[in-house]
């Protein structure tokens, strides 16, 4: 949103000449503050564990999702399959929505790269699939079949229009993974966006799954980076496939740098805004008033909605 940054948006957004990239929320571009705020960051070598920022952000991230521990990682595509690649081994099946980002986005890495089988469900308008459904799609203990191991959900649901998922969701395919040993996992690339939409704690849409990942590239608008939660040792093991997958980074402190701003201006740096005024900022509740993904029926709809949320952030703030 760097062509509607700042203090003059409104009047910017009316200027002729000035476009308004509504492709994707993670066209975005860092402000001053941020770069700032990057070059005062304290690092150190993360694969050896040694960041602080990284390691204050995994920490916090992981508290917000009521997880032990959280991984920085590079894209979440990268986040996803650590998890996946930490659940399953070769063969093993992967039930997932059909419209899903694993499933339609990810270069159908599930197959191979992780060598398991993907079988997609028909997901509704509202990002949910039938619980039936899923019990149906659970494999039989039968040597003809794969062995099913792990259920995916998205939330928000990019490929429902950015739908925010009610927790209910994740808590019912919880208890059917739990009955069926299986695997939860949430790719939770803007699920921060889907609590403030849900008015929940983040942690309510994340208590059912094993592990959730969250990009901070994304409903955010830092510039890059993914974060994976679960237990500590799920997290060991994501830490191992982010190496083994050339996800290691090093001096990684600077790609998190906006968590070392004040509430006031990390949230100003969120958007590349410049506006001036005071803001009232409980963190971790960064996205407390955070322009949120909503319930929308096409991608030029969630865009506007973006847009809205936007200039809905720069009238409240
Ligand atoms: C829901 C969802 N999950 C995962 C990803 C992958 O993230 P990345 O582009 O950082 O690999 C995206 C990307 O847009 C996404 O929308």
């Amino acid at each position: 949103m760097g062509a509607v940054s700042g203090r003059p948006m409104l009047r910017g957004l009316c200027t002729v000449g000035r476009v308004v990239d509504l492709r994707s929320d993670t066209v975005t571009q860092p402000c001053a503050d941020m770069r700032a705020a990057m070059a005062r960051a304290a690092v150190g070598d993360d694969v050896y564990g040694e960041d602080p920022t990284v390691a204050e952000l995994q920490a916090q991230v992981a508290a917000l999702l009521g997880k032990e521990d959280a991984v920085l990682l590079p894209s979440g595509t990268m986040a996803n399959l650590a998890c996946i690649l930490t659940h399953t081994t070769r063969g093993d099946q992967v039930l997932l929505g059909r419209q899903s980002h694993i499933h339609n986005w990810e270069q159908g890495n599930v197959s191979s790269l992780a060598s398991c089988v993907m079988t997609p469900l028909d997901t509704n308008p509202d990002g949910t699939f039938t619980m039936s459904d899923l019990h149906a799609a659970v494999s039989a203990d039968d040597q003809h079949m794969p062995r099913t191991r792990l259920v995916c959900l998205e939330n928000s649901h990019g490929g429902h229009s950015g739908t925010a998922v009610p927790a209910s969701f994740a808590d019912a395919a919880g208890v059917l993974c739990a009955e069926h040993e299986l695997v939860l996992h949430i790719d939770g690339a803007r699920i921060l966006n889907a609590a403030v939409a849900l008015k929940v704690a983040p942690a309510e849409l994340s208590r059912a799954a094993a592990t959730v990942t969250l990009c901070l590239s994304k409903g955010l608008g830092a510039p890059v980076g993914s974060m994976a939660t679960g237990t500590a040792a799920h997290m060991h093991s994501v830490r191992r496939w982010r190496k083994a997958l050339g996800g290691g980074m090093r001096q990684a402190g600077e790609l998190c740098f906006f968590w070392k701003l004040s509430g006031t201006r990390r949230r100003r740096a969120f958007l590349g805004a410049r506006r001036r005024g005071p803001l009232s900022c409980r963190a971790p509740y960064v996205w407390e008033h955070w322009p949120y993904v909503q319930p929308s029926s096409n991608n030029m709809s969630l865009a506007i909605h973006s847009l809205l949320h936007v200039l809905l952030f720069h009238v409240c703030v």
